[in-house]
């Protein structure tokens, strides 16, 4: 198969669609963010690339705290808004109608209208360059109770949006389940 060289480029599809909050002089902030994932299993922690001008990475440096909301895909205008305008010039949770809550940390505002959200406590900060590397311990995690399923997150019901970069950027729905995990690869496992 004949490849294309295209030089450096942050194209790691698919890629989650986030709302990362903190409070920034005691207000709650949200940004969308795409270059984020699970860090570590033992303990549980998540990372997020974060520039380093943005104004909620302020808030997290204050508190030492964040949230990862993921939002529906009814919620695309709301996470739009907090990916192109800075919470250093807009009341982001007004605008967006937000209903905010905190958990056990009491510093990391969550999204009530986000069916997942996970509460942080900040336990590494990794300066790279243009971004900061957070990386945070998640201390829980809470659902909305109608996307449960037989006592699990059911991905079906949260209908998280995936994001993808470039010219032509958008999102992308969650699509169909095309084989099962941990399962569809046996075949190719050698008998003795
Ligand atoms: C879909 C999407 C994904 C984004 N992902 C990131 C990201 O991973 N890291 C980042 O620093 N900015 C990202 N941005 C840009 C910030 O969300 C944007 O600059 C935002 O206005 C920052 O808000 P704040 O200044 O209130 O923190 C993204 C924007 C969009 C629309």
């Amino acid at each position: 198969m004949a490849k294309i060289q295209l030089g450096t480029r942050p194209v790691l599809y698919p890629m989650p669609a986030l709302l990362v909050g903190a409070d920034v002089d005691l207000k709650p902030n949200y940004m969308a963010v795409a270059w984020g994932g699970i860090a570590c299993g033992e303990p549980l922690m998540i990372s997020v690339a974060l520039r380093v001008v943005r104004h909620t990475l302020k808030g997290i440096r204050q508190n030492g705290s964040f949230s990862v909301n993921i939002p529906s895909k009814d919620q695309i205008r709301e996470l739009d808004y907090c990916g192109i305008v800075s919470g250093a010039t807009a009341d982001k949770v007004k605008d967006c109608g937000f209903r905010v809550f905190y958990g056990t940390l009491k510093t990391a505002p969550m999204i009530e209208q986000c069916p997942l959200n996970l509460e942080c406590q900040v336990e590494h900060q990794l300066e790279l360059g243009s971004h900061v590397l957070v990386i945070g311990r998640i201390v829980e995690t809470y659902l909305s109770e109608e996307c449960l399923t037989d006592g699990h997150p059911d991905v079906r019901k949260i209908r998280p949006l995936i994001f993808t970069h470039g010219p032509g950027s958008q999102y992308y729905e969650f699509g169909d389940a095309v084989g099962a995990a941990f399962q569809s690869g046996r075949v190719l496992v050698k008998k003795e």
